[in-house]
């Protein structure tokens, strides 16, 4: 039974599945923005999943400001030391698999067939799967923006003239260049992503993680726009601390939903093809019931299943059913309601939202519950989903967060009224 129990509740299949994702590329190319969503798409998923990059080792071994010319391949000393750190970090994420590790993203250049032969050898060699994801780029404009955004704000060229560092920065990029070689159907499973997405090309693609990844790969894109999270307005249920049910909203809670229209009219711009989306429930679309927009209702924004105990407050579980209240106080993550819903279960359907909203170039409002909100709020800030079944998320508050290509800007937004209920 317990058995039984611990498959049916696990995110991942019974048998952890190892990868390790090779990143490829010239320098400037989004390489480590690629592994980092990548990485934070898979940990979301509940994969033990663990970026290796050998830049940084770079870094901490040699220290940051080295020239172009320790990246000419004409220069032994500088090929023996990339190699020798290359080989470092290889076997430091071998160790890590080694330790019940599951996804492994190497994060290097990895621009030659020799170099990634060595890698893919080492892994298969421990019958690691190996995915090379390679980033090609000749839009110079994008490159050019990389370097500005990126590149001249990291610690390599940190208090060097913009204008040195931009040439200093080309003529490395040009001494990889010359020996570059792109990945070809010698090199195994690949996916190959041109002018960020615009083409994808797919090779001997095997199993369900690498299917999973190049659908989060397809929908990548660098157009900043926010994403606004919120619940509902207050909800009869919420009065009484009852859990689940479907009930009709408070009067505080419609005059949420009437201000909820302010914040649309002052944050959306005309131009903004701005989307709105609604669990299924009726707290959900009556909150957004005023907007402009007509919203998409989605049944997978449904707040968590309580199963039998919905309707009950947390005191009245406590009191019937001290042990099932127990338990999800000491695992609240995989805990499942007794013919309900687990914080997993509601992170595995939440996935094609994700994917979904990482596909959107313009703002999107998403009105939810507590714990629905509290899974799309970690994909985004990258939070262990351990962390986030406990995540303080106010009723009439606004959430919003602006992905980066460094992570996500959030900001909160009180949106309570002043009034004070009499009778
Ligand atoms: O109380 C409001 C609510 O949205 C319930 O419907 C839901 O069961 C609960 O919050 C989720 O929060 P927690 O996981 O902390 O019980």
């Amino acid at each position: 039974m317990e058995r039984t129990q611990q498959v049916l509740t696990s995110l991942r299949p019974p048998r952890a599945q190892r990868l390790v994702v090779v990143m490829v590329g010239l320098p400037a190319r989004g390489k480590t923005y690629i592994a980092r969503r990548l990485s934070r798409y898979l940990s979301w998923l509940g994969y033990r999943t663990h970026l290796f990059n050998v830049g940084v080792r770079r870094r901490e071994r040699i220290g940051a400001q080295q020239t172009h010319e320790f990246y000419d391949p004409a220069n032994a000393d500088g090929v023996t030391a990339r190699r020798a750190m290359a080989h470092e970090v290889l076997t430091e994420m071998l160790g890590w698999l080694r330790e019940g590790g599951e996804v492994a993203i190497y994060d290097a250049t990895n621009h030659t067939r020799e170099r990634r032969n060595m890698v893919r050898t080492a892994c298969e060699r421990e019958g690691h799967p190996v995915l090379f994801v390679e980033s090609l780029c000749d839009d110079e404009e994008i490159i050019a923006s990389t370097i500005r955004e990126i590149k001249l704000k990291s610690p390599d060229y940190a208090g060097v003239d913009p204008e040195a560092a931009v040439r200093d920065f080309s003529a490395r990029i040009a001494h990889y260049q010359a020996t570059y070689e792109t990945l070809d159907s010698w090199d195994g499973s690949f996916v190959k992503l041109v002018d960020v997405g615009r083409e994808i090309v797919l090779h001997d693609l095997r199993g369900d993680l690498p299917g999973r990844l190049v659908r989060v790969l397809m929908n990548l894109h660098i157009v900043p726009r926010p994403v606004w999270l919120t619940r509902h307005g207050e909800s009869e249920c919420n009065l009484d601390g009852r859990i689940g049910g479907d009930p009709e909203l408070t009067r505080r809670g419609e005059r949420f939903a009437v201000r909820l229209v302010e914040f649309f009219d002052a944050h959306a711009s005309r131009d903004d093809d701005v989307q709105v989306w609604t669990s299924a429930l009726r707290r959900a679309t009556q909150t957004a019931r005023h907007l402009p927009a007509i919203p998409v209702v989605w049944r997978s924004l449904d707040e968590i299943d309580a199963g039998v105990f919905d309707g009950m407050t947390y005191a009245e579980i406590k009191a019937a059913h001290p042990d099932e209240f127990r338990r999800r106080q000491e695992d609240k993550l995989r805990y499942r309601y007794p013919r309900g819903e687990s914080y997993e279960d509601v992170i595995q359907r939440l996935e094609p939202i994700i994917i979904e909203l990482e596909r959107q170039r313009s703002p999107t409002l998403v009105v939810t519950h507590r714990a629905v909100l509290r899974c799309l709020y970690a994909y985004f800030m990258d939070l262990a989903p351990e962390t986030c079944t406990r995540l303080d998320v106010p009723l009439h508050t606004i959430i919003e967060l602006t992905p980066n290509a460094y992570g996500c800007d959030v900001r909160k937004i009180p949106m309570d009224d002043p009034v004070v209920e009499v009778g």
